[in-house]
């Protein structure tokens, strides 16, 4: 079994890892030779600061092992094939994490893995981030159901696809304020994938071109990069214009819920997807958000080993 995109997962599944993932936080000793002699590898294909280090400190917290492996040093997709790189590594580790440039290059490598691999960021995608972030939500808010979570920014973006499919696998109700821009905007064959597990669960999805219009009432308001690992640096003055209508200010959190929380997965630039003071204010809570990817992934990969009981 992988984790690769939330679309394919069951309201079900993440409430189970979301369950012992509050558990492994609660009760770390009780999980300290959960993966022992167990290795993970971790592929890295693009810069990355909580993923490494939560994996990584995670598996150590398990009596495990993590190798990081980074593309720029490997013959992946150059020297070797995807196929050959997901059967060797196969035979050394017992689950993968791979941060590639491309989802389909993710499939391929789950496709021909004979072990789990989760996507740990491609450009569709950001699973491993979403359930977390449900976690921390659930911890803050009590429960998901019901709970309405607005997006605001570049909304053609891993993060925003991976929300609006784990948003609406637990009946959450997401708006996303977004440039009328078909850059900005989440593809359409995205918003069919949300609105169809959304059949199953009463949520909703709807998308505003009006920052304050998405926020009103909003219980969590979330955020992220305006230039993503993969943007061009030239790109940034231009979608800056166009984005900044959309940055999360006080004023936008003035129309959210009263006790709503301000999210972001990080890396965050303050003055550009949200203002310091939003950011560094009392509803923020990204630093719970970043330490509740350890706690979660260990849970996440016990799972896709078959071990959580
Ligand atoms: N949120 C997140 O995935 O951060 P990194 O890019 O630092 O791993
Ligand atoms: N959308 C961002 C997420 C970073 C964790 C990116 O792709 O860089």
């Amino acid at each position: 079994m992988h984790l690769l995109s939330l679309k394919d997962w069951k309201p079900g599944q993440i409430k189970d890892i979301i369950e012992k993932a509050i558990e492994i936080k609660a009760k770390p000793e009780d999980y300290k030779t959960a993966m022992k002699d167990r290795t993970l590898l971790m592929i890295f294909e693009k810069p990355s600061l909580r993923t490494r280090l939560s994996f990584e400190a995670g598996m150590t917290k398990m009596g495990g092992h993590a190798i990081f492996y980074s593309v720029k040093d490997s013959p992946l997709g150059k020297k070797e094939t995807i196929h050959d790189t997901a059967k060797t590594s196969s035979r050394y580790v017992d689950i993968i994490m791979a941060r590639l440039l491309k989802f389909k290059d993710v499939k391929d490598l789950a496709k021909n893995s004979d072990v789990p691999v989760m996507d740990a960021l491609s450009d569709e995608n950001h699973p491993c981030q979403i359930i977390c972030d449900l976690m921390t939500v659930q911890e803050k808010k009590g429960s998901l159901k019901g709970l309405k979570l607005c997006y605001l920014g570049d909304a053609e973006n891993n993060v925003t696809y991976s929300l609006m499919h784990g948003t609406a696998l637990m009946g959450m109700h997401m708006a996303i304020g977004c440039p009328d821009d078909k850059t900005f905007m989440p593809k359409k064959e995205k918003i069919a994938e949300a609105e169809e597990i959304a059949k199953a669960t009463g949520a909703t999805l709807k998308i505003h071109h009006d920052a304050k219009a998405a926020a009103k009432d909003a219980d969590v308001v979330y955020t992220d990069s305006w230039m993503s690992y993969h943007i061009p640096a030239e790109q940034m003055e231009e979608r800056k214009k166009q984005l900044m209508p959309f940055q999360v200010s006080t004023d936008v959190m003035k129309v959210a819920a009263k006790d709503a929380v301000f999210m972001n997965c990080l890396p965050a630039m303050r003055g550009m997807e949200q203002t310091a003071d939003v950011i560094d204010g009392p509803q923020s809570i990204v630093f719970d958000q970043a330490e509740n990817r350890m706690w979660a992934q260990n849970s996440i990969m016990l799972y896709l080993l078959g071990k959580l009981t």
